[in-house]
């Protein structure tokens, strides 16, 4: 440790039960275990912590994605019996673990920490749910994605870690410093080292996606010659409907005779993905692929993807829907070891942006090394 300053002694790693194999693979990067914390629920449902480690004085990360998933470890009583059912049916097991199980379980790892006198706690959410309503488009709407900032503020987080926010923007709704890593950088490299796919148009699937998708085009562009380089995306102009789904209104840019790579921050019907490939293929590109950072997957979405002419989908691991999904054309590509990287040099005050230098140098990060 030459360079590197530690204002804490020890970290501590801790994480609920949103996303445990990718919690499981960011300690195994670290060369350390998670703490054996107990996240559990009382009878009638609520979130019960118990961290079991010490924490007094020690840097806590607590890994926990806002995401939903179908086969939580949890495995708890299911409280949704009828009316009427014999009791019996009170002993079937629910695995299915929402968003707002998970937001709060967040929530009350963040008080257990700060109570216990954790010497700074950062919330690691590689997936920050409730981000999509992050302004209103009409009156007497709510802001969630500033509730949710607050609400993590509020518990005692003193920092954030997280992955491709739904627009940066968030970033500004906390008040407390923000490490915002990014997967157009991880991707972008696969998509041109491994399948190749340089002279693919990169497509944004809304105008809200532009910047996103210029930064992973840049990365699968890396070191071309100009005229290649320099080509001009593809952007679909997309509308919902009322009962919210989405419409492909129109598209601006030539994809004909050539591949596609479409890449969005999320994907949860599928439907804006697969409007997107309809349209590119009805515009004559050869094959469609694409990249989506969070696979925040509603039922049905999966197989909807199996059956379209999609030729690949690219996911990262920041959900627990993605790993339920993977196999066929659905591959995952992991952000546990940027992660590791990342929370490393939060604790020990070292440059985060050298993990943005590194992969845009070489498209990937070495083993991490104390
Ligand atoms: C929207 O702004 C997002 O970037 C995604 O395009 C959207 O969340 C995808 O949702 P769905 O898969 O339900 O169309």
């Amino acid at each position: 440790m030459t360079d590197q300053k530690r204002h804490f002694g020890e970290f501590k790693l801790i994480a609920g039960n949103a996303n445990l194999p990718l919690a499981i693979k960011i300690a195994k990067e670290l060369g350390l275990s998670l703490e054996n914390s107990k996240v559990g629920r009382f009878p009638d449902g609520e979130v019960k912590v118990d961290l079991d480690c010490v924490v007094r004085g020690t840097d806590v990360f607590i890994i926990q994605p806002i995401c939903q998933s179908h086969y939580s470890p949890l495995g708890r009583p299911c409280l949704t019996a009828e009316r009427g059912a014999p009791t019996g049916r009170m002993k079937e097991i629910c695995t299915y673990q929402s968003i707002n199980d998970n937001l709060v379980e967040l929530l009350v790892m963040i008080d257990a920490a700060r109570r216990a006198s954790a010497g700074r706690i950062t919330a690691v959410v590689p997936y920050m749910a409730y981000a999509k309503q992050e302004k209103k488009k009409k009156g007497h709407e709510p802001i969630t994605a500033k509730l949710v900032a607050n609400l993590i503020t509020t518990a005692g987080a003193d920092r954030l870690l997280t992955v491709d926010l739904h627009t940066p923007a968030i970033e500004g709704f906390f008040d407390i410093p923000v490490d915002h890593m990014r997967m157009a950088l991880l991707m972008g490299a696969h998509f041109r080292d491994k399948l190749g796919l340089r002279d693919a148009v990169v497509v944004s699937p809304d105008a809200g996606g532009v910047a996103r998708a210029t930064e992973f085009r840049n990365h699968l562009k890396a070191h071309l010659a100009h005229d290649i380089a320099g080509d001009e995306m593809a952007i679909a102009i997309k509308r919902r409907t009322p009962e919210d789904e989405p419409t492909i209104m129109e598209m601006v840019g030539d994809v004909a005779g050539r591949p596609a790579v479409i890449f969005d921050d999320i994907i949860q019907s599928g439907g804006t993905l697969l409007e997107v490939v309809k349209l590119l293929k009805a515009r004559g590109a050869t094959a469609v692929h694409a990249a989506v950072v969070h696979a925040d997957l509603t039922p049905g979405a999966a197989e909807a993807v199996a059956q379209s002419p999609l030729e690949s989908l690219v996911l990262s691991d920041t959900t627990a829907s993605a790993k339920e999904v993977a196999g066929g054309k659905i591959k995952i590509l992991s952000t546990a070891r940027i992660l590791a990287h990342a929370i490393w040099r939060v604790h020990t005050q070292q440059s985060v942006g050298w993990i943005f230098d590194t992969l845009g140098d070489k498209g990937k990060l070495p083993k991490f090394k104390r």
